[in-house]
């Protein structure tokens, strides 16, 4: 019988152009200091013309087959998170198939902006746990740049382009101990992205562009991350010392700094890389697994804590045995 679904690869794409603080600066009224000091932000990626969330979302899948050494139609379910697909439909799930050479899999989008990696993560792992799939791809994919509006300082310092990507198989070694995924509508106003397509006469300015309430969002991301936090730990039976690793979503080092307090973590075991990344929304938390899979720093058999938190809102939360 299936009991886990099991990470069997992962991988990462970031796009070459780094867009600095300094050159923020040129352009807004802030500074790298400023900037620095609130986010733990230095740098981020910005994606290229030419590329798209598709075509990002191939180079980490493709990466991520290789490391799995898994022939692509072995999978049979693909899973993107995004918030910035090419296109309204056919979504970018479908094109990703079409780009693997991918004959025989479901293959579908999920919004839920920065939790989506994490909704992804825990709707493979039903599949798999149920027999319903035996390889999974998920990826989160994302170009913040094309929706940030680089005239608002609130904004366009936090946000940056990228894709992260995990395969995962069915297993009966222990693999993904458990998900836990939230949401709360309420919360609306505090973080949007009007759609530019369906926008009105009254809504067309602002659509297309994120909108965000910061410092509102930053204490109720700080407040729900430590309520996810206790609600992994107590459905596993785990206590705070057990956990190898923390891997949060890369938005603020201040809300992931409160949360790894809260798991008395010391900062050696938290993957940061928002300092040269930002915040990649739904790729941020496969990214950060992945750069610390091929640097050495997780290991298997190590136990993994993934979390994430975003518009809606939504928040969520993986607990791996790598
Ligand atoms: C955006 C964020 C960095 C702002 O930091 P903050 O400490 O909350 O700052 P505030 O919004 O309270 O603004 C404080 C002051 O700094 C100013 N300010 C805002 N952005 C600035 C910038 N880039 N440079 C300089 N000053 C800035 C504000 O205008 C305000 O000025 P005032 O006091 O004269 O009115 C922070 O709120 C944050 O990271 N929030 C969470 C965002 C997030 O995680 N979003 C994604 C969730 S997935």
């Amino acid at each position: 019988m299936i009991r886990y679904s099991k990470i069997l690869g992962t991988g990462g794409y970031l796009p070459d152009e780094v867009r600095t603080n300094e050159h923020i600066s040129e352009t807004v009224d802030t500074s790298d200091s400023w900037i620095f000091e609130r986010t733990g932000i230095k740098s981020r990626r910005i994606a290229a013309p030419h590329e798209s969330a598709a075509s990002m979302a191939e180079t980490a899948a493709r990466q991520t087959l290789e490391a799995a050494n898994c022939d692509p139609n072995d999978i049979d379910l693909i899973i993107v998170a995004t918030g910035t697909p090419e296109y309204v439909y056919p979504s970018t799930a479908c094109l990703l198939q079409h780009r693997l050479g991918i004959k025989n899999a479901a293959a579908f989008d999920i919004q839920a902006a920065c939790s989506g990696s994490i909704y992804a993560l825990s709707i493979v792992d039903q599949f798999i746990k149920s027999g319903a799939a035996k390889k999974a791809l998920v990826v989160g994919t994302e170009i913040c740049s094309r929706i940030v509006d680089w005239t608002d300082r609130g904004t366009c310092i936090l946000f940056g382009d990228g894709a992260g990507a995990l395969l995962l198989g069915a297993s009966d070694e222990a693999g993904v101990l458990s998900t836990h995924i939230h949401a709360d509508g309420e919360f609306e106003d505090l973080l949007y992205c009007r759609n530019l397509q369906t926008a009105t006469l009254e809504t067309q300015e602002e659509a297309g562009f994120i909108n965000m309430r910061g410092n509102e969002v930053f204490k109720v991301a700080v407040n729900t991350l430590g309520r996810i936090v206790d609600e992994t730990l107590e459905a596993n039976n785990m206590a705070q010392e057990e956990i190898d690793w923390l891997v949060p979503h890369q938005a603020n080092i201040r809300i992931i700094m409160a949360t790894a307090k809260k798991l008395k973590m010391s900062m050696d075991q938290v993957v940061v890389t928002l300092e040269n990344q930002g915040n990649t929304s739904s790729a941020s938390v496969l990214l950060a697994f992945n750069e610390a899979v091929r640097d050495g720093r997780i290991k298997r058999g190590q136990v993994v804590l993934l979390e994430a938190f975003g518009a809606g809102f939504t928040w969520g939360s993986a607990l791996i045995k790598y």
